[in-house]
């Protein structure tokens, strides 16, 4: 019997930041290890291109995350871990969904509108700088799902829409050449706190108040030292909502150091130790990751051989799955 099929894409700009880790990375770790299902991760680098024209930004980004991932404990003999662009099967099939898609379905993808909103609001050309793979962007989606024709796929909410069009273009395919593909669902995971940042708004690089994941200890400490609070004074009741410390403090406790935490609030504890305690409970959940990062970034040669280990199993089902796609578009053998 098959079984259930998870998977997520992690696009590979940036460096992992704590908001990362505590809304994809350490969920997707965890759920991995359960035996029921079959988990599929890989590294969206092809998405990455449509933010980032920057080859040295994608090889580093992709190195980062993927050396993240590992030193993290994914269990890669469990979860099939691999690049998107070792995968060519799906670039094959974003071209055969791209051929049923309806452009008035991309038409009202929110990335894309709001770009053509902001060129708008900007005098601009309402097309002005935008790529065909910006516009594109949910079908290239669409193809790294359904080509595992997985169940459920853990996205932020941001996301949301685009698994409806995913759902859609199968849909679709599936009407005119018969039942191939299955619709996957979103699963938006509300338990696990979108981490705030050092000024509140929500943990992004876009804000600029991202806490990297990996700095060196006393650089972690020093970026903790530097979440915004208010001018409470040691002694003076504070409040743990609304505190941007409390939450990330929060996302790395148990329930008991919570409610500890809480009456120290409570009690009026100094702004400096709450954050040294912050610290203390991040740095020891990751210091021993930190350490394998450290090592795997230093042997970029061992991660690709485990990146092209999980392209040789993702490419067990992607062949022949499209081997099957193909056939029933028509393109086939002529004999
Ligand atoms: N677009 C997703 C994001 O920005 C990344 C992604 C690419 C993805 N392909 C995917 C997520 C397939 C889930 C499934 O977060």
């Amino acid at each position: 019997m098959s079984k259930f099929t998870v998977l997520t894409g992690i696009t590979t700009t940036g460096r992992p930041h704590l908001g990362n880790y505590v809304g994809a990375i350490r969920p997707a770790i965890e759920a991995s290890r359960n035996d029921d299902v079959a988990s599929f991760y890989f590294l969206a680098d092809y998405h990455a291109l449509i933010k980032c024209r920057d080859p040295q930004i994608i090889r580093q980004s992709t190195l980062e995350i993927a050396a993240s991932w590992l030193a993290l404990g994914l269990d890669t003999d469990k979860a099939i871990f691999y690049r998107q662009s070792d995968i060519p099967e799906i670039s094959e099939l974003t071209w055969l969904l791209t051929c049923i898609t309806a452009k008035g379905l991309m038409n009202r993808a929110h990335a894309y509108k709001a770009a053509v909103q902001e060129n708008v609001a900007a005098g601009e050309d309402p097309d002005f700088a935008i790529s065909m793979g910006l516009f594109s962007y949910p079908i290239l989606m669409a193809a790294d799902i359904l080509m595992f024709n997985a169940h459920r796929v853990p996205v932020g909410r941001d996301q949301v829409q685009h698994l409806e069009m995913a759902r859609d273009i199968a849909q679709r395919f599936n009407h005119h050449f018969g039942e191939h593909f299955i619709l996957p669902a979103a699963v938006v995971d509300d338990d696990v706190a979108v981490l705030p940042g050092r000024d509140g708004r929500k943990m992004s690089k876009s804000y600029n108040n991202t806490i990297p994941l990996w700095l060196p200890e006393k650089q972690l400490r020093k970026s903790i030292m530097k979440i915004v609070t208010n001018s409470l004074e040691p002694g003076e009741p504070k409040q743990t909502t609304d505190s941007a410390l409390y939450s990330i403090y929060a996302a790395f406790a148990s329930d008991e150091q919570r409610a500890e935490m809480k009456q120290a609030y409570a009690d009026g504890i100094g702004w400096g130790d709450a954050k040294q305690q912050c610290y203390e409970l991040i740095n020891a959940e990751i210091s021993e990751a930190r350490e394998k990062y450290e090592a795997l970034i230093a042997d970029p040669a061992l991660i690709e051989t485990r990146l092209r280990e999980g392209a040789a199993r993702a490419r067990e089902v992607a062949t022949p799955f499209m081997r099957q796609i193909r056939d029933a578009v028509g393109i086939r053998s002529l004999e």
